[in-house]
């Protein structure tokens, strides 16, 4: 829900969802702390983190982040994190076919299940692997067109677009 309080202002949450290792993690602890784990462990349940954001107009916006994990026994959990979520963000790698598969089955079950106006992002993550990817850009951009999402590509590594996909979380939410 929406929280007044002086210049904060809660916007809900925000949720990834996606297969195993595509990434979601580093992603979150890029936007949260600007750094970046090679050996960024495989997540368990979920976790929770919260960041906040000092926007132009001087007011700030605090994030609050379901980071869920992709492993296949977790699957059934999801809707814990998603049901009250805002904001949907679903990952894959773009040098796996098959998280780019599981992808689409996200967008189905929030479809089927998210809230009616919960704003879904599709983000293709890992674009520094150019040399490895097996995902055509213009393959997340026609499905994303399709389904009314924004798409974009990031890089937890570089951090390539991982500020930007944030703030568009944010526009899309104001
Ligand atoms: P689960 O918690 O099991 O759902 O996985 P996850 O989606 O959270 O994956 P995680 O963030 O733990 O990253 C998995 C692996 O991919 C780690 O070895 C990361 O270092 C690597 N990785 C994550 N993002 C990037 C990226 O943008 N580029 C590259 N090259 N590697 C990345
Ligand atoms: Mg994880």
């Amino acid at each position: 829900g929406v929280i007044d309080a002086k210049n904060l202002r809660v916007k809900g949450e925000l949720v990834l969802l996606g297969d195993s290792g595509v990434g979601k993690s580093c992603i979150v602890l890029r936007f949260v702390r600007g750094q970046f784990d090679p050996t960024s462990k495989v997540t368990v349940g979920a976790s929770f983190l919260s960041q906040t954001v000092a926007l132009q107009d001087s007011t700030t916006v605090k994030f609050e982040i379901w980071d869920t994990a992709g492993q296949e026994r977790y699957a059934a959990l999801a809707p814990l994190y998603y049901r009250g979520a805002a904001v949907a963000v679903v990952v894959y790698d773009i040098t796996s076919p098959e998280s780019f598969s599981k992808a689409q089955y996200w967008v189905k079950e929030l479809q089927k299940h998210g809230s009616p106006d919960i704003v879904m992002a599709l983000v293709g993550n890992k674009a520094d692997l150019q040399e490895k990817r097996e995902v055509p850009v213009q393959d997340g951009i026609d499905y994303a067109e399709k389904n009314g999402m924004f798409f974009i590509e990031t890089s937890a590594k570089t951090a390539d677009n991982i500020n930007q996909l944030f703030e568009v979380g944010l526009e899309k939410l104001n």
